[in-house]
């Protein structure tokens, strides 16, 4: 039997639909990013070619990731937010933005991972863990004849007038986990006059964490306000950086992962979360540079991340630093008083 043209070209039609719909017959994900965009760009390929979901991924820093999940709390897009500091992913917990969820993994994974899960009652994890301190480029602390910093306080020395960059701890994760690290090293009160001397020192706030060791590597600052991992990861594209951990001790951040409360794709969503926990998927993270700390025991730990025995680290207070109530008081302090400070 001869087929008509338009039953031809209809089949040819319906091919053609299949096929660019055949992922999404398979699921769709929208994933909001907080990590690096390297390690979010192989994570969402990597889900794709192993599920044939759909993932939809956009970068956003933890503060204003938190923000977007709170501002579409009526009617979310995002289903899950994978990376970025805790605190703000434990504020958004408190907030019922989030949902509970208690992986396969969960038992597998370090005891600071579990501990996020803990205190959320299962609405986040820890996904990776990384030190606070701060990088300087040794080329331009040589020419421009500075001290080497050693300490946090040494931040603050006038000598070093525009030469430091750290983020907005607004829209930045790493910028409020050096807030919080200096209120539980220095006390409240001590920690904000720390803050507005070393304001005269900064010459910028940029929005997202890392930024100020780019901006390093690059010889526009001497020195950037950062997590230790992302140092590395400029040393290792041979830029002139040294990594520091500060002298008086430091803070750290569990990178963590929460599915969005009212997600449309939430098999997906747990799909990502299974998958985001396995040893051989966060093993993954050091081929694009990525050195934080993994959380699943069985993952390995890349030669290059710092070893956390070897470094002073406080005992960061989670609970209360990822609390509404104070991470709304620190960041209106700093806004009101820090921010607006002349140079
Ligand atoms: C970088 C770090 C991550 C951290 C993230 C926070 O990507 O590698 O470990 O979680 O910054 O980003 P943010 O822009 O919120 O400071």
């Amino acid at each position: 039997m001869k087929k008509s043209p338009l039953i031809t070209s209809m089949a040819i039609a319906l091919l053609a639909t299949t096929a660019s719909t055949g992922a999404l017959a398979k699921g769709k994900l929208n994933v909001l990013c907080s990590a690096d965009t390297d390690w979010c760009s192989l994570m969402e390929t990597r889900f794709e070619q192993e599920t044939g979901v759909k993932v939809s991924l956009i970068r956003k820093s933890s503060g204003e990731g938190y923000a977007q999940l709170r501002a579409e709390s009526k009617n979310p897009k995002i289903d899950v937010w994978w990376g970025g500091t805790g605190d703000p992913h434990l504020q958004a917990a408190k907030e019922n933005l989030t949902q509970a969820y208690r992986a396969k993994e969960l038992p597998n994974l370090l005891a600071w991972a579990q501990n996020q899960s803990l205190v959320s009652d299962n609405r986040t994890v820890g996904i990776y863990a990384g030190a606070l301190g701060f990088g300087y480029n040794e080329n331009l602390i040589k020419k421009k004849g500075l001290p080497i910093p050693q300490c946090w306080k040494d931040l603050a020395d006038p000598v070093y007038k525009g030469e430091v960059q750290i983020a907005n701890p607004n829209s930045s994760g790493t910028a409020y986990t050096a807030l919080a690290t200096f209120v539980q090293l220095f006390g409240e009160e001590d920690s904000f006059e720390y803050l507005a001397e070393l304001h005269k020192n900064v010459s910028q706030y940029t929005k997202s964490g890392s930024a100020p060791i780019k901006a390093a590597a690059r010889g526009e600052t001497a020195i950037g306000i950062v997590f230790m991992h992302d140092i590395m990861k400029q040393v290792k594209k041979g830029f002139p950086l040294k990594i520091v951990a500060p002298c008086e001790g430091t803070g750290y951040e569990v990178g963590s992962m929460s599915i969005v409360k009212g997600a449309r794709h939430l098999k997906e969503a747990k799909m990502w979360a299974e998958f985001a926990l396995r040893p051989d998927i966060q093993s993954l993270a050091q081929s694009v540079n990525a050195f934080q700390v993994p959380s699943n025991q069985a993952s390995s730990i890349p030669a290059e991340a710092p070893n956390f025995d070897e470094l002073k680290l406080i005992d960061y207070d989670f609970a209360k630093y990822g609390s509404v109530a104070t991470r709304r008081h620190l960041l209106q302090r700093w806004d009101d008083e820090i921010k607006s400070l002349a140079r």
